[in-house]
């Protein structure tokens, strides 16, 4: 599918994402210092890159700051979320690793996140170049499946042996691919090009590097509500009053059983 809207926020509310470009921001010192910063290929081996936000200068700080509060302003952020609350900031650094690519894990098959019964965002700031090769972020429309349905891939059903559990909610990319090219958008972006993307209601998947010696740098800024897994009212249980009003909204909402990943949701084989 092309998506002729793309940059359109009517493509958020049709597929679930939009591609904007972020108004001009000195990135270089940001850059300049996560290029010093070395990880561990062997971290990619449980399918997530390399958080390394404790790893930066003040100055390095600051400038996600004020991505994130710019975020939080963007009109298509507005319109979607109406109140957007932090939920997230990772700045994250993927290696090439051999094993990894033999054998995509976790965040690196499709899946759809399990976060909240609500919408969320995920805001991808790229901070070098992605594409096909370092391994771009890939999503697909949220018209393939509606949130009752999840798909379960027959090819992983068979490897139980992958502690991430993948063959319960995650797709692998041949399979994915095949049953839906369709409907995905591969996000290869320069500097200054930002991709939107409800991930509860979006399959997606991070990508893989492909060649030895890539590397990919971005910011991921998840913004959402107070009934998202993540948020601080549901990890910090010193804050009594939001923890125990947040647990017992998302009670309900199981009771009323609103399905969620692999909870309450219609499997679907596909091959
Ligand atoms: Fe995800």
């Amino acid at each position: 599918m092309v998506f002729k809207n793309l940059h359109k926020i009517e493509n958020l509310f049709n597929h679930g994402f939009c591609k904007i470009n972020l108004p001009k921001k000195n990135l270089s010192h940001l850059k300049e210092n996560i290029n010093f910063i070395d990880v561990e290929k062997e971290d990619q081996e449980n399918g997530y890159s390399t958080k390394i936000n404790h790893r930066i200068d003040t100055a390095s700080k600051k400038i996600i700051e004020d991505l994130v509060k710019d975020t939080k302003m963007l009109y298509e952020v507005k319109k979607y979320l109406r109140f957007a609350s932090e939920v997230n900031v990772l700045l994250l650094k993927t290696k090439y690793n051999h094993k990894a690519l033999e054998n995509p894990t976790g965040a690196m098959l499709w899946h759809r996140d399990l976060d909240d019964y609500f919408r969320q965002l995920k805001i991808l700031i790229p901070l070098n170049e992605h594409n096909l090769d370092n391994g771009c972020f890939s999503v697909a429309s949220r018209k393939i499946a509606d949130r009752k349905t999840i798909f379960i891939d027959r090819t992983l059903k068979e490897r139980k042996d992958n502690k991430n559990e993948d063959f319960k909610f995650r797709v692998s990319d041949k399979v994915f691919r095949k049953n839906f090219s369709h409907y995905i958008y591969d996000f290869e972006a320069k500097e200054g090009d930002c991709l939107i993307v409800d991930t509860n209601h979006c399959y997606h998947r991070g990508g893989q590097i492909l060649k030895p010696n890539l590397e990919r740098n971005f910011i991921h800024i998840h913004l959402g509500y107070f009934t998202n897994i993540h948020h601080k009212f549901m990890k910090n249980k010193k804050m009594i009053l939001p923890f125990l009003f947040v647990k017992s909204m998302r009670a309900f909402i199981k009771i009323l059983r609103a399905p969620v990943g692999n909870f309450n949701s219609k499997k679907k084989i596909i091959s």
